[in-house]
């Protein structure tokens, strides 16, 4: 770890409180110019650093930016394998890091932007990620599942979402098959998994499981296609600048304990009470055809059963419904 990343690190597990350079350069092991080097270099970066003679350096708490140090130190002593990368922006996180795992990176890889300049939705849809507002994360995953079990990932994050949603804001979230999760009515967060499969064996090679979560409100809002469907979990008066990190290093942790025993669904129940569809009447869309049914059950393969209006029953595994058209 460079000093810079160490300077950081300590300045984040002391948010709001001052630390003499000596203490820093002491624990670091390193001169006190170089503290005052790395510190210069943060503020560069955007961080808001306060430099006071005789009292030292402190990272203010309304400093929202989000980085590993950040994230890490609200993962405390959890047991992880993630390998926490923070950039600026990227196109998507999970173009880069499917090109990552392509070249042989480890599971556990974990890459997070502040912003996606090209974010990836469901169906080749965009997913709106600007500056600031989310938690924009991919995961690289190397399951021994076969591609039709991958869903399961899908479904444990959305599981791992909700209840991160609701323990850091206090706001009931609600599932929305298959992968969206819903606060107050709105969409605040999509996900979407991509797999490569191994020809051979059938099995999935890689699967990067991409999230989104619209934290805060956008500074210049959601556009016009997406305002009325699309919200936050948070509004500009309660929104405090740690919450994304919370929000980040939450959602990594209930994921992996998830994912650990995968085989075992342990997300299954919560996946069933979460919905939002389980009865009531819905629109089930295949294509261009679109027919009214009645969300009846999610099996246990997180299929959504449904009866359409001649009685026919169906287990839906992929698609779209809708609640209202
Ligand atoms: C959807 O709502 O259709 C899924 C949206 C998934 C968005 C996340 S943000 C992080 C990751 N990178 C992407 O480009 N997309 C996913």
């Amino acid at each position: 770890m460079s000093v810079r990343q160490r300077v950081l690190e300590m300045l984040e597990n002391n948010k709001g409180r001052y630390l003499s350079g000596e203490k820093l350069a002491g624990e670091l092991s390193v001169s006190r110019s170089a503290v005052w080097k790395a510190v210069k270099a943060l503020q560069n970066e955007g961080y808001a650093i306060f430099a006071v003679t005789n009292k030292g350096y402190c990272l203010h708490a309304d400093n929202d930016i989000l980085s590993k140090q950040s994230i890490e130190r609200h993962l405390g002593k959890f047991l992880h394998p993630f390998r926490i990368e923070v950039r600026r922006a990227v196109d998507s996180t999970n173009n880069v890091l499917k090109q990552e795992a392509a070249h042989g990176e480890k599971e556990g890889k974990v890459l997070i932007a502040e912003e996606q300049t090209r974010g990836k939705g469901r169906k080749n849809r965009r997913f709106f990620a600007p500056a600031g507002a989310g938690v924009y994360m991919s995961i690289l995953l190397r399951p021994r599942l076969n591609a039709q079990d991958a869903t399961f990932i899908t479904a444990a994050a959305a599981v791992a979402v909700a209840k991160s949603i609701e323990s850091v804001s206090g706001k009931r979230a609600k599932i929305k098959w298959v992968n969206d999760v819903y606060c107050d009515n709105k969409k605040v967060c999509g996900i979407l998994t991509e797999a490569s499969l191994d020809m051979e064996s059938g099995g999935v090679e890689y699967a990067v499981l991409g999230i989104g979560v619209n934290v805060n409100p956008p500074a210049g809002g959601f556009p016009d296609e997406l305002s009325g469907l699309a919200g936050s979990i948070f509004d500009s008066q309660s929104y405090d600048a740690d919450a994304r990190s919370r929000l980040a290093a939450q959602i990594l942790q209930n994921f992996w304990d998830y994912y650990k025993n995968l085989a075992h669904k342990p997300f299954l129940s919560e996946y069933r009470e979460r919905s939002m569809l389980l009865g009531r009447g819905i629109f089930v869309i295949e294509g261009d055809a679109v027919q009214k049914a009645q969300a009846l059950d999610i099996d246990d393969n997180c299929r959504l059963v449904v009866r359409f209006e001649d009685n026919a029953e169906k287990a839906l595994s992929s698609g779209e419904v809708s609640i209202k058209l």
